[in-house]
């Protein structure tokens, strides 16, 4: 007689079972009830109302659909994951707490071994060093656990604290960019303005590491992006 285990949902989508921590800081695939509650911290505020950290808007989406927006945005990232296009948006513990989320999307992984790293914290959590050590523990995974040689990211060069926190991780100044900013919630009309976006790129030599990582539920994502076939 044949038997057959049941499979978990961490088995059917391997995302939902990596789990990083590093001191303080724990990254993790978020499930719903982690979602809604990503969604309740994002909802209470991640910037002043008169500033524009993204390039997508998100965050000025009106209150009766902000929630459920959010959870369609990762619902969808979850859906598309493959080893094509791939990205990961990890739930952040901060001694426990959930703070944010620290992110990574790749195209053509395989060939590129490259991604661009994006994340935010609600704001009564951030200027305290969280930014900091996510983005160090999110980097070493990607160097150390999963295959990338290189990492980028980008901020409008008024983001004081992203700016300073790419530096920080040691990433290198890779140029500038003109590109349309969305107009912040203050602003009299919605569009968009001309802006400057800072790019940097990340080696792995530069990675200015945090505290060591303890990494659980890898080999099952290294398979899915198609490393380890
Ligand atoms: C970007 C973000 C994730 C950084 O996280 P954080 O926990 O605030 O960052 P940290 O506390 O680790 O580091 C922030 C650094 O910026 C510096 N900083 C913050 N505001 C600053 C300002 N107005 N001018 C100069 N430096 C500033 C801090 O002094 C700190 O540097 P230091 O440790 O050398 O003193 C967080 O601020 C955030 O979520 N911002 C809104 C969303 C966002 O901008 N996302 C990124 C889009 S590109």
């Amino acid at each position: 007689m044949v038997t057959t285990a049941e499979t978990t949902l961490a088995e059917a989508l391997p995302v939902l079972g990596l789990r990083v921590s590093a001191g303080p800081i724990e990254l993790s695939g978020p499930d719903d009830d982690t979602l809604i509650a990503l969604a309740n911290l994002a909802f209470e505020g991640v910037h002043a109302p008169d500033a524009m950290p993204f390039l997508v808007p998100w965050t000025l989406t009106p209150p009766d659909r902000f929630h459920r927006e959010f959870l369609q945005y990762h619902w969808g990232v979850r859906s598309r994951f493959g080893p094509d296009a791939w990205s990961l948006e990890l739930a952040v513990r901060y001694d426990g707490e959930l703070v944010g989320t620290q992110g990574v999307s790749t195209h053509d992984f395989l060939l590129t071994r490259s991604g661009e790293t994006g994340s935010w914290l609600c704001l009564r959590h951030q200027d305290r060093g969280i930014g900091t050590l996510m983005r160090r523990a999110m980097c070493a995974l990607l160097f150390d656990h999963l295959g990338f040689e290189e990492v980028a990211s980008a901020a409008w060069v008024d983001n004081a604290a992203s700016n300073a926190v790419s530096r920080k991780v040691g990433y290198r100044s890779n140029g500038l960019v003109r590109k349309p900013r969305p107009r912040p919630a203050t602003a009299t009309e919605s569009g968009f303005d001309a802006a400057i976006e800072q790019r940097y790129l990340l080696r792995p030599d530069d990675l200015v590491r945090g505290p060591d990582l303890q990494v659980e539920g890898v080999a099952p994502v290294r398979r899915l992006i198609g490393l380890d076939d």
